[in-house]
Order: C-alpha cells, then sequence, then structure tokens
C-alpha cells in the first residue's frame, strides 16, 4: 500500500556540487517547533496562534513551552506568536501573510512549511526570509528522509544543530537507549517513545545523509512531484481557487505534496474504493483550507491523493481517469 507520505528517502546519484550544511540539520521538524518557541523567548503565558484543524505534533511540540490557541480564539492584543501552515504544500500568497501581520501586527508568525518542497531549502527560505520570524521545513515529510527538520531564523539563517537547545538533553537520551542493561520490555517503550516523540536518533536519516547530496534530491523530488500534479487536467484544476492555480503553474514556486479533491457524494466511501482498487492510502477525513488566507479559513472535507514520486505516473493517470468517472 502507498502511503500519503514517503516511505523510502528519495535517491539521487551522488553529485559532488556544494551541499547543505549537516550541521543545520536537526533531528526532526517537531523538534524545531519547539526550538521556534524557544528561540521566540515564548513560555506558556504566551498564546500562539494555530489552524483549526492541525495535527497532534503540531498542538505537542509547542505546547511543551507555550500554550497553542486556535486562530479564531486568540486575542488581537495579547497574542504572542501565530503559526502558519501551509497544508500539505500548498503555499498561500504574500498578501495572506500580510493579512495576518495587519490583524496581528505584534506577533511573530512562524511559517510551518513542512510539506512543502522547494527546487532549494536554502533559496526558498531566503524568498521568505520578510515574511515570517521563523520558517520550518521537513526533510521526512518531503523527501522520507527517516527524519531531518530546518529552522531559518530571519536575518540570521539556519539555526546550527549545536545552537539547539536540546542537543545536550538528546545525548543524554541516546545514553540511555544505548544501555544494554535495562530490561526488553522498558526499552521497547523508551525506543517508540524517544524516536516518535522526539526522533533524538535517526539512523535511517544519518545514513541517508552520508550519501546523498541533499540539493539534488530535493531539485530531482519536486520535478517529479510537479509531474504529478500535472497529470490533474485542466477539468479537475480548474475547481481549484486561483492561487492553488497559480501554484500549478509556477515551477519556481515549492511544490505541494498531496492534492485535495473536491468530491460529489460519499468522500469516505470514494476515499475507500479508491485506495482498495489502486492500492494507494487515500484518507477522506481531511479539512482543506481553500481560502487564500490563514485567518479567513474555508473548510472543505476533502480526498487526499498523494504526490511524491513512489507513486508511478502511469497508477496516478489510471487514478485521474477513474476521478473523472465519478
Ligand atoms: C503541520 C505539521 N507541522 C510540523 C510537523 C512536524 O514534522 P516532522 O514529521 O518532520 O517532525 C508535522 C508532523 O506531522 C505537521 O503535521
Amino acid at each position: 500500500m502507498l502511503k500519503l507520505w514517503r516511505s523510502y528517502p528519495v535517491i539521487t546519484k551522488h553529485v559532488s556540487d556544494a551541499d547543505i550544511s549537516r550541521d543545520v540539520i536537526i533531528p526532526s521538524a517537531r523538534q524545531g517547533l519547539t526550538e521556534a518557541i524557544a528561540v521566540l523567548g515564548l513560555n506558556r503565558s504566551d498564546y500562539v496562534g494555530i489552524p483549526d484543524y492541525i495535527g497532534h505534533c503540531v498542538i505537542d511540540f509547542i505546547g511543551r513551552k507555550a500554550t497553542p490557541v486556535p486562530v479564531r480564539f486568540l486575542p488581537q492584543k495579547n497574542t504572542s506568536a501565530i503559526l502558519i501552515y501551509d497544508q500539505w504544500g500548498w503555499q498561500k500568497t504574500s498578501s495572506a501573510r500580510l493579512e495576518l501581520k495587519r490583524r496581528y501586527p505584534n506577533a511573530r508568525v512562524i511559517w510551518d512549511r513542512v510539506d512543502s518542497l522547494p527546487l532549494s531549502f536554502e533559496d526558498e527560505a531566503i524568498n521568505g526570509e520578510n515574511d515570517a520570524d521563523i520558517q520550518l521545513f521537513s526533510l521526512s515529510k518531503t523527501l522520507g528522509a527517516g527524519g531531518g527538520g530546518l529552522v531559518w531564523l530571519s536575518k540570521k539563517g539556519w539555526l546550527q544543530h549545536a545552537a539547539y537547545s536540546d542537543f545536550s538533553l538528546v545525548e543524554k537520551l541516546k545514553d540511555i537507549l544505548n544501555d544494554k542493561n535495562t530490561n526488553k520490555q522498558f526499552n521497547h517503550k523508551i525506543d517508540r517513545f524517544i524516536r516518535n516523540e522526539c526522533i533524538c536518533d535517526t539512523p535511517t536519516l544519518d545514513e541517508w545523509l552520508k550519501n546523498i547530496n541533499v540539493n539534488a534530491a530535493t531539485e530531482k523530488e519536486n520535478k517529479l512531484r510537479r509531474e504529478r500534479i500535472n497529470i490533474f487536467d485542466r477539468e479537475i484544476v480548474k475547481q481549484l481557487p486561483e492561487w492553488m492555480q497559480d501554484q500549478i503553474t509556477d515551477n519556481t514556486l515549492p511544490a505541494p505534496g498531496i492534492f485535495p479533491l473536491i468530491v460529489n457524494g460519499d468522500a469516505e466511501r470514494i476515499a475507500t474504493e479508491i485506495s482498495v482498487k489502486f492500492s494507494i492510502e487515500v484518507l477522506s477525513l481531511y479539512h482543506f483550507n481553500f481560502n487564500d488566507s490563514y485567518l479567513n479559513p474555508d473548510w472543505k472535507e476533502v480526498v487526499a491523493i498523494p504526490l511524491h514520486s513512489e507513486i508511478t505516473t502511469a497508477l496516478l493517470a489510471s487514478v485521474v481517469k477513474y476521478i473523472k468517472k465519478l
């Protein structure tokens, strides 16, 4: 069964071109979220705006230091920061970020770009420099790297791995994992907790980083995602709002990772049918914000179709053909 996000890391032939420094790749983007809160100096009494429908890991990793509050409940005066998320890599326009700054002029902006796959992470972060105080990217969500997060601090550049505040804790946790004297069940539990929730030890990521040029892998997968988006023909694409159609035509923008399909009828039944027929994970319980606004969302339940390159273009073409007959 093909998953909604990649199961395997992107592979490229080894190239000697300059690459992103390994010193700036932290264990995961979720840890980058907690780190962003720490860098901004926020604590429990600080409200951090979050979208209505957001995964547990955002709430959890912000909530470790500050208080996450859905954007619609945010007080205009006492809001310390707002997390904006470009769902599945669909990037809202700069006017959406301006609207946010106008309504909350004193709030810091954390731009969660974990599902966006640009042509180059560094160039993209530099482009977004004036739009947010902090930008977050994820190598696991975009390249299937088994971990890996990047945190861009406005006017400072990438957060360095060694400057990351959990660094010494991570080293201590690794010692616990390596202690062979702990009993098996405890070891299993702690292993799951640490690896899943903290991702302190990233063997798959470390191995991948040894053999890969991240920039080359990024550019390659960006193009493959775009190839797949273009399989969705005009008839389907024209149902999307203009800002999304613009992202499809503008190859310089990051490539989204999932296509949000609006279906007539029982979304859950259709998603199950597609999953069974094509053996791909297709979910129907996702709410997607079709508005080019972080503040006034237009949530619709959609069927989510993956666009990463583990799904072949031939298979995706069959899925699209099937969808058009619905
Ligand atoms: C919106 C959002 N931001 C950040 C993260 C963290 O990304 P990572 O899995 O790379 O830690 C997640 C993870 O599910 C997410 O859904």
